[in-house]
């Protein structure tokens, strides 16, 4: 951890991270390294028996240790009730979900109800902060929140401080971030959370509570919006026959523009940016706004998913009864978070074509599995016995018409390709991420299918 100054003497807040998720747990770990007396408080049971035994709930690379440190040192502690967690905390941070409703809109409820009871139980001044991604003027309904149900006479404020991590990358994030954003409505709240963060070393932008939340929203759709807009490119290339990786690699160099969220492929998933788009549209057309924008990132998105399996349907003609072995289930590397993964989609489409899948990802297993026994499949066999798990990627690959690359995990990159070549039945790469080197694979024999990635082996990556 980088820290500002090693004199300096951070003072030790007594913190509540409501919400032991990808969020709250990842913050409350990391809080407890600042040196915060931390405890984190869910309302799933399970997860906080799981927790008080050193089992964590997801995989995040290096959390595990920081949660174990946390608990030694006695800085972090589990707890179910969130009474105790509030009572005895001055910040509290609002880390629960805020999920998709059927109609685009945030579900709130979970923030309301810890909104509620922060109110019955405002034993002293209290900085309550979301850290949830909530839409603009959220704060603002749970300051009313608190104030309509609160039983004391207490005060507290509300403040916004949301979170930029990347799942996989999540504990570097939150020490190493680009900015951080704090939306506040007084100097004193302003005060707590410079402190809390005092050690972490990064600019931080201080805005009042509407702007800081508008903040994660644009900055999520922002980037959604540069992954469908390169995708949309690829089509173009696909169509023109050109080659997406030189575009990506000089539109990169742009200093304006950059490489990052320029990759095409099968599009965006995860618990962020699908619901993140549709809760932003949403609240932007109840402000007044129709961002139309966002809707065709969306569309773009979707399209992509469907752009692949034709893509594939058109190498294998008839996919009844064809072997797909997919490699990478996770909606992206490091992580074993299978929330709107691409790769859902990608697999429901080739079961309904009557395909037999054996499907592989280094981590993702147990949430696949509870996944598709959840949609009526069973996980050992799916609907028709035709959905396998494999316990490695060449046992998915064995005796298959098709590899479909879905998630570009390292792992991958170290397969033995003329291993993979002699084992396959029809030796055909769909590669969703545009991961493999398509000049390598090409040579070897493979056909490929790429995305925006001339899938007839005449890249402009040969012509020197
Ligand atoms: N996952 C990410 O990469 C990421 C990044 C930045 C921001 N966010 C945002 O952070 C928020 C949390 O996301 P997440 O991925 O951690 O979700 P998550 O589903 O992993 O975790 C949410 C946790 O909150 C708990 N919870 C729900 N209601 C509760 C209540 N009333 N009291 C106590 N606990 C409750 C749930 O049991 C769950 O453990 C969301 O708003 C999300 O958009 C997520």
């Amino acid at each position: 951890m980088k820290a500002k100054s090693d004199k300096k003497n951070t003072k030790k807040y007594n913190i509540c991270v409501v919400g032991a998720g990808h969020v709250g747990l990842v913050a409350a770990a990391c809080f407890a390294k600042l040196g915060h007396a931390v405890s984190c408080v869910d309302s799933d049971l399970r997860r906080i028996k799981a927790l008080k035994n050193n089992k964590m709930p997801f995989y995040e690379p290096d959390l595990e240790c920081l949660v174990k440190k946390g608990v030694k040192e006695k800085n972090l502690s589990f707890l179910t009730s969130l009474v105790e967690g509030v009572r005895k905390a001055q910040v509290i941070f609002i880390a629960v979900g805020t999920p998709p409703q059927k109609d685009g809109s945030a579900d709130l409820s979970s923030v309301e109800n810890v909104a509620q009871v922060i109110a019955g139980n405002l034993n002293s001044y209290k900085l309550i902060i979301s850290k949830s991604t909530v839409p603009v003027q959220t704060g603002k309904k749970i300051k009313e929140t608190i104030s309509r149900y609160k039983k004391s006479s207490q005060n507290f404020e509300v403040a916004s401080n949301p979170e930029f991590l990347r799942e996989g990358k999540a504990i570097y994030d939150f020490f190493y971030p680009d900015r951080i954003v704090i939306g506040v409505e007084s100097s004193t709240a302003e005060h707590i959370l410079r402190d809390i963060y005092s050690k972490v070393d990064a600019p931080i932008i201080v805005t009042d509570v509407n702007t800081a939340e508008l903040i994660k929203h644009a900055s999520n759709s922002f980037l959604a919006t540069k992954i469908s807009f390169i995708n949309a490119v690829s089509r173009i290339c696909d169509l023109a026959g050109a080659d997406i990786s030189k575009i990506t690699q000089a539109m990169g160099m742009d200093k304006r523009i950059g490489r990052d969220f320029l990759n095409a492929g099968i599009g965006y998933g995860g618990f962020c940016f699908p619901k993140d788009l549709e809760a932003f549209s949403y609240i932007s057309k109840k402000l007044g706004y129709d961002f139309d924008l966002l809707k065709e990132v969306k569309n773009i998105n979707e399209g992509q998913r469907k752009n692949f399996v034709e893509k594939v349907k058109e190498r294998l003609w008839i996919i009844k009864n064809k072997k797909i072995a997919v490699l990478g289930l996770a909606f992206k590397p490091d992580t074993d978070d299978m929330r709107f993964a691409p790769s859902v989609d990608i697999i429901n489409f080739f079961l309904k074509e009557g395909a037999h899948l054996t499907l592989y990802d280094p981590q993702a297993k147990p949430e696949a599995v509870k996944l598709f026994s959840a949609k009526g499949g069973s996980a050992s066999g799916g609907k028709a016995g035709r959905l396998k798990f494999s316990k490695g990627p060449y046992e998915a690959i064995k005796g298959s018409d098709c590899l479909c690359l879905l998630t570009e995990w390292g792992e991958f990159k170290k397969l033995n390709l003329e291993k993979v070549k002699r084992i396959m039945r029809y030796p055909l790469i769909a590669d969703g991420r545009n991961f493999f080197d398509k000049n390598k694979v090409c040579s070897l024999g493979f056909e490929y299918i790429g995305m925006g990635m001339q899938s007839d082996g005449q890249s402009s990556n040969t012509k020197k």
